[in-house]
């Protein structure tokens, strides 16, 4: 179940690189890379949370203050990410939007290596 668990942080990884890395290629738009890590990134990290909670093996333990912080905003990477490529497809990008959501994704990275 480790090795399954692992696969599950790769992907986490990978959804954190397409957001970050598309931000950073995309800006002052939001890409559909962004878009799909934004999503990947809540999926994953929920899926992780819960094999955690429910796996003794694992032996993982999950700071829960941590966990609800990342959570907040991870939706809000998703819901600026979302809008804001609603905005860029009928060619009306805001910039701040792309911003908020390429930062707050940057944002979640120092939580999750700072705080432990
Ligand atoms: C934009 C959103 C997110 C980004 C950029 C992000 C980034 C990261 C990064 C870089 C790591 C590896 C840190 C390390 O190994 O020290 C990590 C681990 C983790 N993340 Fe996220 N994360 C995001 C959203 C979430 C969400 C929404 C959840 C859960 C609700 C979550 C749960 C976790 C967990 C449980 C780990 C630990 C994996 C382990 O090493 O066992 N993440 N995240």
């Amino acid at each position: 179940m480790t090795f399954v668990y692992n696969l599950v942080v790769v992907t986490h990884l990978l959804g954190m690189a397409a957001v970050v890395g598309g931000y950073v290629a995309s800006q002052p738009r939001v890409s559909e890379l962004m878009v799909w890590g934004a999503r990947a990134q809540l999926v994953t990290g929920v899926v992780l949370v819960g094999m955690a909670e429910s796996i003794d093996s694992l032996g993982k333990d999950p700071n829960m203050p941590k966990i609800i912080t990342k959570l907040v905003i991870a939706v809000l990477v998703a819901a600026f990410a979302e809008m804001g490529r609603a905005d860029a497809k009928r060619g009306k990008a805001l910039p701040w939007m792309t911003h908020a959501a390429g930062g707050l994704a940057i944002l979640n990275v120092f939580v999750a290596a700072l705080w432990h």
